[in-house]
C-alpha cells in the first residue's frame, strides 16, 4: 500500500478543493467513530479519506470504469451515474493506491448506498460521510446525535434524511438503500426487544 502521504497527494489531484477537504473530514469523523465503537483506527482513517477518490470522475469516465472491472450497472445507475462512484472507488482504491485489505475497499464500496449486515468498518465510514465536521445541512444534527447512541441508529436517522432528499429532489430511489434502512430499523428493533 502507498503511505498515508502519498495516497493524500494523489488525492489531492483527482478531487476538487471541496472535496479533498470533505475527505479529510471523513477521515477525522471515522477515527473518532471507531474510538468510541471500537473499530481498527487506521483503517477507519485510510476508508474514510479515499471513499470518494472516484466522486470527481465525468460520466463517461466511470462507465468506461464500470466497464473494465465488470462492475453491472442497473436501469437507475445508468440515469444517476453518482451512485457508482463507491463501487467504482474501491477498484481505483486498488489499483492506484495499492489498498489490499477488503474491509476498506468494502468500506469505500458500501459508503453510497450501504448494505444489509454491513459491517462496523463500513458503518463507521458510512455515517462519518454525513456528520464529519463540515457538514451543514437541515437535520445533520439530528444524525450526530443517534452517532452517539448507536451506529445503527445513525444509519436509519442518515439514510431517512437521503430518502427525504431524494424524494424532495423527484430523483430515483435506489432499492439498495431502502434495504440498508430496513436492516439497520430490524438491527434496532431487535435490541429493544432484547432490553425488555
Ligand atoms: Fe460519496
Ligand atoms: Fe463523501
Amino acid at each position: 500500500m502507498m503511505n498515508i502521504d502519498d495516497i493524500k497527494s494523489r488525492l489531492q489531484m483527482m478531487l476538487s478543493q471541496k472535496r479533498f477537504s470533505h475527505s479529510t473530514h471523513v477521515m477525522e469523523a471515522s477515527r473518532i467513530l471507531a474510538e468510541k465503537y471500537g473499530e481498527d483506527i487506521g483503517k477507519a482513517e485510510l476508508a474514510g479519506l479515499i471513499h470518494d477518490c472516484a466522486k470527481d470522475m465525468d460520466k463517461s469516465s466511470t462507465f468506461a470504469l464500470c466497464k473494465k472491472y465488470d462492475i453491472i450497472v442497473d436501469s437507475i445507475m445508468k440515469k444517476q451515474p453518482e451512485i457508482l462512484h463507491g463501487m467504482v472507488g474501491a477498484f481505483l482504491a486498488r489499483d492506484l493506491f495499492e489498498v489490499d485489505d477488503k474491509s476498506v475497499l468494502a468500506a469505500v464500496t458500501n459508503h453510497t448506498m450501504g448494505c444489509e449486515n454491513m459491517n462496523k468498518l463500513s458503518s463507521i465510514v458510512f455515517i462519518a460521510d454525513y456528520i464529519e465536521a463540515g457538514r451543514s445541512y437541515e437535520g445533520v444534527e439530528k444524525i450526530r446525535k443517534a452517532a452517539e447512541s448507536s451506529l445503527e441508529e445513525a444509519i436509519v436517522a442518515g439514510v431517512d434524511s437521503t430518502i427525504e432528499d431524494i424524494l424532495k429532489k423527484g430523483k430515483l430511489l435506489h432499492p439498495q438503500i431502502v434495504l440498508t434502512r430496513n436492516w439497520a430499523l430490524e438491527q434496532l428493533k431487535g435490541r429493544t426487544v432484547g432490553l425488555l
